[in-house]
């Protein structure tokens, strides 16, 4: 069988010649396929004695069976000197980082807002919603703020078309609300508001939660007692320092700005406060004799530059994933 140890050298030598797949593909079908050299020496075994037929047939069978691994073997080595090829192209560069989605948080804001909601339905507070885009009567005039009186001042207001303005506070959902509910009115109404704004403590886009509590005798005392109790648990700690300053705002009487006291010595301004003055009641045809309450506004923005230790509110408005990220819950 000299026929059968030539066909084999010869395969060999053209598998390890064959530089690329497809040369090794048509090397393998010259032997092994339907017209290949060891497929025509098989169908030959017919035609030798009976006696030589089984060894014979045995002896070629071996033979393919070494050209398959051989070619097998040729196959891998072809596919690895391909990557080698690549990587030394540098058309695969594996130190890259992969393309792993990072796990999303809940920005520290919205968790703030989510929280105050939680604390203050634990109180017996609804949640009401309002407009941004608002109406000069309710982001003023009902709130006891009528054109021209000094008090619009206070607030850099932006204004959008058709005498429409950003909100600059979310007060105008009180009134919204007492337009549509009759009291006993017991709700907070968190939501952004706008302010031509900007510094450490000030954004020009940031949020404000207002509370309203209206009922027959609800005073200053409980607004006092209410807001203390809130931020003992929102702070987790019983300690919490409040100081109620005078102040002035048109749609309450008498009036407070609530601080808080952080650190050794600071204090920081976190809502605007009072009874709710009887004009905004008569304005949304309350009867002030019967029904009187208080209103808050804070700033939630505040609150959470006091939980987390932030001592610039704008960082929570740059959305650079490496500050918000230390915030995820
Ligand atoms: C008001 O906006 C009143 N509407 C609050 C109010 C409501 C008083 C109901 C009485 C009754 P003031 O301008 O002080 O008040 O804002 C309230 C709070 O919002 C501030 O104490 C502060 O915590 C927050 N705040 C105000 N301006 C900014 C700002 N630019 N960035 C972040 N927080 C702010
Ligand atoms: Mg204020």
């Amino acid at each position: 069988m000299d026929a059968l140890n030539d066909i084999v050298e010869r395969a060999f030598a053209d598998f390890a010649a064959s530089a690329d797949p497809a040369a090794l593909e048509n090397a393998k079908a010259k032997y092994l396929g339907k017209a290949g050299a060891l497929t025509a020496l098989l169908k030959t075994l017919g035609t030798l004695p009976a006696d030589e037929r089984a060894a014979t047939g045995a002896r070629i069978n071996a033979a393919k069976r070494e050209l398959e691994d051989a070619l097998a073997l040729r196959r891998t080595a072809l596919a690895d000197a391909k990557l080698a090829a690549q990587l030394a192209a540098d058309a695969l560069d594996v130190s890259l980082p992969g393309r792993g989605r990072g796990i999303g948080g809940v920005h520290p804001l919205t968790l703030t807002l989510e929280r105050i909601e939680m604390l203050f339905h634990s109180l017996g507070f609804d949640v009401a919603d309002g407009p941004e885009i608002e109406d000069d009567f309710h982001n003023f005039t009902a709130l006891n703020t009528p054109e021209n009186h000094p008090a619009r001042s206070m607030h850099d207001t932006f204004y959008v078309d058709g005498g429409m303005v950003l909100r600059t506070h979310t007060s105008p959902i009180q009134v919204r609300y007492m337009e549509t509910h009759a009291p006993p009115i017991r709700i907070i109404a968190p939501g952004r508001v706008y302010r031509v704004d900007s510094d450490a403590t000030h954004a020009p886009m940031f949020h404000q939660v207002e509370g309203l509590w209206i009922g027959e005798d609800v005073s200053f005392a409980d607004l006092k007692s209410v807001f203390t109790e809130f931020l003992r648990l929102f702070f987790e700690r019983d300690d919490v320092t409040l100081r109620f300053r005078p102040s002035f705002f048109p749609f309450t009487e008498p009036s407070a700005e609530i601080d808080m006291r952080f650190g050794d010595s600071g204090w920081l301004e976190i809502a605007g406060s009072g009874q709710v003055h009887p004009n905004v009641l008569r304005a949304v045809n309350i009867d002030p004799e019967r029904w009187q309450g208080f209103a808050f506004g804070m700033g939630p923005d505040r609150l959470a530059m006091l939980r987390y230790g932030v001592d610039d509110l704008r960082l929570f408005y740059e959305n650079d994933l490496r500050f918000l990220a230390q915030f995820a819950e």
